[in-house]
This record gives structure tokens, C-alpha cells and sequence, in this order.
């Protein structure tokens, strides 16, 4: 099998999705230790920018959702997303809980021995200058750490981007489905690997990834019955909610 040239990130068969899944609140340190806590040694979150360009975690295009405060993250500066609270929204025992920085979650998963895959998820009109501000504060955040972190993205902007400022980061392209012109996709942005929606991977195509060398990583993934199918198809890592049905292994 050929052997994609970059280092390949090590890819767990099970990682942490959005930091700790839906047992605490998604992005927050609080779900980062969630993770620990169920023994596993990687996670996902979701990476933009501020208003004063300040890398840090949230999902969405607006802080509605998962924090007490309204409007476009896009608009806000950090210190002003600091006093947002990320956690009552999931319960009282989260209440207060902050918007982490990157360089938060950097310092927490160092100490952790825990990995992290970072999709860059920019908010609109900013794909590019995301990608490359994640980039260059990921590699300044891991410099000298044993295993980088992983760079992933829907939007092929901002991996270009990313690929560009710091190209010895390991890069994953990011899809629903997969389209019929991956090959090229992955070998223009020199990715080690493909993450996809399971919903729409079949075994052939996940045989075909597989063979062409690059590594494999399915999203998101609740149903210990599809854990098993996805793995046995030679997919490598799971993205899961579901810390409490997918215990973490190996
Ligand atoms: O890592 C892939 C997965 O996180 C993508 O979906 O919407 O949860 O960011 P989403
Ligand atoms: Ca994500």
C-alpha cells in the first residue's frame, strides 16, 4: 500500500467529537475533560476566528446556540466572547463554563496526552485568513510536541491556506459526501487523509481511500452497530457524540 509522504496522524479508533460529544457542552474545556474522563486520547473541535483574530472554539456562525449571548461570532472580540458562558445552556453544573482559545484547548490536551484534530471552521467571508491564522498558531502552540495536530476543513480555501503557512501540519479534507474527484482534491492539498459523513460511504469507496494510501475518518458516528460496520470496512477513526456507548479503545 502506498505510504502518504507527510506524517500521518496517528488516528484513534475513536475520537471526541466537538471536545467531549453531547455529555457536556460541545467546544468547552468542561467537554474536553468528559474525554479524559472515558479514556480517550483524541478529539475534534471547531476552530474560527474573532474580531480581533483570536483562534478559538465555537461551531456556529453565531454564539446563539451555545452560549447566553446573541449575534455573529464574527463580530465580537475575544474579550468580549470571554464573557460569554458556554455551559449553562447544557445544565447548571455547566453554568460559567468559557469559550475556550485555542491556546486553552493547546495547553489542556499537552497536558493530557490527548490529540487533537482541529477543523477550521470559518466564519463567512473569512475562510482564508482562518486558515492560515489557525495554522500558524497551531504549529506555534505544538512546536516541539511529540504529535502535531491535525488540520481539517470543508473549505478548500482554507486548507489551501493552511497548507501554504505551515505545510508540514497534517491536513484532512473534510466532506459529506465524497466527491467523485477526491484523488485530486487530496493530492493538491498534500492531505494524509479523508473525513466524511458515514451516512454516505460505501465499503468500495472506503476500500478505494484505503488503497490509494491515505487514512480514513468517519463522522459522526452514535450507533455501536455502525461503529463495527465502518471498521470493518477499514475505516480508522470514529468520530463520535457517544463517549458512553463507544468506549474508548486501544
Ligand atoms: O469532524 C467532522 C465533524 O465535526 C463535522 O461536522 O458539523 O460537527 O462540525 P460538524
Ligand atoms: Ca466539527
Amino acid at each position: 500500500m502506498p505510504q502518504h509522504p507527510k506524517q500521518a496522524w496517528p488516528y484513534p479508533e475513536f475520537v471526541a467529537h466537538r471536545g467531549g460529544g453531547t455529555l457536556a457542552p460541545e467546544n468547552t474545556i468542561a467537554g474536553f475533560r468528559e474525554g479524559i474522563r472515558y479514556g480517550y486520547r483524541a478529539a475534534e473541535c471547531d476552530v474560527k476566528l474573532s474580531a480581533d483574530n483570536v483562534c478559538f472554539l465555537l461551531h456556529d456562525d453565531t454564539v446563539d446556540r451555545t452560549s447566553n449571548g446573541q449575534g455573529e461570532a464574527k463580530s465580537k472580540t475575544m474579550a468580549e466572547l470571554s464573557l460569554l458562558d458556554a455551559g449553562g445552556w447544557k445544565g447548571a453544573a455547566f453554568a460559567g463554563e468559557a469559550l475556550p482559545t485555542l491556546a486553552n484547548v493547546a495547553a489542556h490536551c499537552l497536558a493530557q496526552g490527548m490529540l487533537l484534530n482541529i477543523e477550521i471552521k470559518p466564519c463567512p467571508g473569512r475562510f482564508e485568513e482562518t486558515g492560515r491564522l489557525v495554522a500558524q498558531e497551531a504549529a506555534r502552540l505544538w512546536a516541539g510536541a511529540a504529535v502535531p495536530p491535525l488540520l481539517s476543513s470543508f473549505e478548500i480555501d482554507a486548507l489551501r491556506a493552511a497548507q501554504a503557512a505551515e505545510p508540514a501540519l497534517p491536513r484532512a479534507f473534510l466532506c459529506e459526501e465524497v466527491p467523485v474527484n477526491w484523488r485530486a482534491i487530496l493530492a493538491e492539498l498534500d492531505c494524509v487523509a479523508l473525513h466524511c459523513d458515514h451516512k454516505t460511504l460505501t465499503e468500495a469507496l472506503a476500500r478505494d481511500i484505503k488503497a490509494a494510501g491515505y487514512q480514513l475518518l468517519c463522522y459522526t458516528v452514535n450507533d455501536p452497530a455502525d461503529a463495527r460496520r465502518l471498521l470493518a470496512w477499514g475505516v480508522d477513526s470514529l468520530c463520535t457524540d457517544r463517549l458512553d456507548l463507544l468506549p474508548a479503545r486501544g
